[in-house]
């Protein structure tokens, strides 16, 4: 169940992250506002998701906790990179040292999430 919650929520992120870019640069100041707000509010069912998914780890306390925890660590990585964006856009800023982070930060969390630990989707 917060395995779906969790990945409903991130697959969200990105789509609602492209959305603000998509609105900010065609000059949609407004639209864009309240989709990163939503986005905010999207970022706090990834952490919650996804912190009780660690939980479960940190509880369990098996073999893979460490790696569940740098696969946290790396999730909060890619909600930052995120939040670079959707503001550093907003304010005409460079952003493409957050878009190397944001794709370094994914490929480290999507690996680990669905290559490494094992408490996902199977059943
Ligand atoms: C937008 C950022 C994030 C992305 C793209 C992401 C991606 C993923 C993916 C692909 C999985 C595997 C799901 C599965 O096995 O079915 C997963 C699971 C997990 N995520 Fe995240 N995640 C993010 C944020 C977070 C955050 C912020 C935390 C911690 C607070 C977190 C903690 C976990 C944990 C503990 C698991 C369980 C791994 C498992 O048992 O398979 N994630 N995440």
């Amino acid at each position: 169940m917060n395995t779906h919650l969790h990945i409903t929520a991130w697959a969200l992120a990105i789509i609602l992250l492209l959305v603000v870019i998509v609105l900010q640069k065609t000059g949609k100041a407004k639209g864009a506002k309240i989709t990163h707000m939503i986005l905010r509010l999207d970022y706090l069912l990834i952490l919650y998701s996804g912190g009780s998914l660690l939980t479960n780890y940190l509880n369990g306390g098996g073999p893979m906790m460490t790696e569940a925890i740098i696969k946290s660590v790396a999730g909060l990585w890619v909600i930052v990179a995120m939040e670079m964006i959707a503001v550093r856009t907003g304010k005409r800023k460079a952003t493409k040292g957050a878009w190397i982070q944001l794709i370094i930060a994914l490929i480290i969390t999507i690996a680990l999430g669905f290559g490494r630990l094992e408490g996902g989707l199977l059943p």
